[in-house]
């Protein structure tokens, strides 16, 4: 029928066949996501009207303010997802441990890792933000849930993806079979297919990075970056620069025009010296999506899918984006170009 999209659980139960993921249970905890994530853009949506922007007073395990929207998000999606019977536990952005389901609820064997806020400082000035979120299996049997069953390597992840909340609220994710970005239709409250099979260009004319830091950065950190400011892409073509600040808004951006977003190590911090991004709620979920879209995220040396977490809230340098931009910052940051 035209002009009715197709939701995102009919997408599901389509692709079902090719989508070993796409099982009952599965589209039961997506179900519960989705609803949690419209929860939150409804806030969003309207955080400048009611008392929830600004600063709850509290400090979280990041050693961040945490901001009222933050909270509100990451009590929305713990709340709705332990009740949803399809997890065992999860790890949140905001929690320093992980989030058992309580015994006296029903339990299913994935794992959710998430940030359920990802742009905070950009909240107040109405900028584009997101829930990042990212889906592994629990190995074994469901009893004993401890945090060595989230260190998993980012090739693990079952599916991985983001929501957007921006000119229009987005989902775009991969179960393992492509990307693709379903669109918020608000007047029937149903995510609506509008991007299918993303493929992010394998050339950019984008950087993205927070030059403010290059006085913290190394040699060839500074030598990556600069590569982008004065050189002229493969095709001749200038790069321009893009910062928002919510890697979800630049990395999306990157998704559908091309581009390379860049978080570095600096030495601004000696408690964060491999950056401020973390492995499990950020890069790999992004980095899945990002391959999964013909695009590519190293740390600058190896591959973010390939690394091995040795902690709950593990750090880690970004490069990430359009395939020959990633292979370019990283050839130089290894001394190679
Ligand atoms: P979060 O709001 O979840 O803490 O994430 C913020 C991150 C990310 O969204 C963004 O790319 C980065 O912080 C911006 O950091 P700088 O302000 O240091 O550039
Ligand atoms: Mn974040
Ligand atoms: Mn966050």
């Amino acid at each position: 029928m035209e002009g009715v999209g197709i939701t995102v659980t009919e997408h599901l139960l389509i692709h079902q066949k090719d989508s070993p993921m796409a099982t009952g249970l599965f589209t039961r905890m997506f179900n519960e996501l989705i609803f949690s994530a419209k929860i939150i853009a409804r806030e969003v949506r309207k955080a400048g009207l009611v008392d929830i922007l600004g600063l709850t007073g509290d400090i979280n395990v990041q050693g961040e303010q945490v901001r009222k929207l933050d909270d509100y998000a990451n009590r929305i999606l713990i709340h709705r997802m332990q009740k949803a019977g399809v997890l065992c536990a999860m790890s949140s952005e905001e929690n320093a441990d992980i989030i058992p389901v309580p015994y006296n609820m029903p339990k299913g064997n994935y794992l959710l890792i998430f940030d359920p806020l990802d742009g905070s400082s950009n909240i107040d000035a109405n900028v584009s933000i997101g829930t990042i979120f990212s889906i592994h299996k629990k190995k074994d049997g469901l009893e004993e849930v401890s945090v060595s069953d989230f260190l998993r390597s980012g090739t693990e992840q079952v599916a991985a993806g983001y929501f957007i909340y921006g000119s229009s609220t987005m989902l775009v994710y991969t179960t393992g079979n492509g990307v693709n970005g379903f669109t918020l239709d608000p007047s029937v409250g149903e995510f609506l297919l509008s991007h299918p099979d993303i493929k992010i260009p394998e050339l950019g004319r984008v950087y993205s990075v927070n030059e403010s830091y290059t006085m913290y950065w190394d040699e060839r950190t500074r030598a990556a970056v600069n590569y982008f400011k004065s050189s002229k892409n493969e095709r001749g073509k200038p790069y321009t620069s893009r910062y928002i600040g919510s890697l979800v808004a630049d990395f999306h951006r990157n998704m559908l025009y091309g581009g390379i977003f860049m978080y570095p190590a600096d030495n601004r911090d000696p408690k964060k010296p491999r950056g401020k991004l973390r492995l499990l709620c950020e890069a790999a979920p992004l980095s899945f999506v990002a391959e999964q879209a013909g695009g590519a995220a190293t740390d600058g040396e190896k591959r973010i899918l390939d690394i091995e977490p040795q902690s709950l809230h593990e750090r880690v340098p970004l490069f990430i984006g359009s395939k020959r931009d990633v292979e370019k910052a990283t050839a130089i940051m290894q001394g190679a170009e």
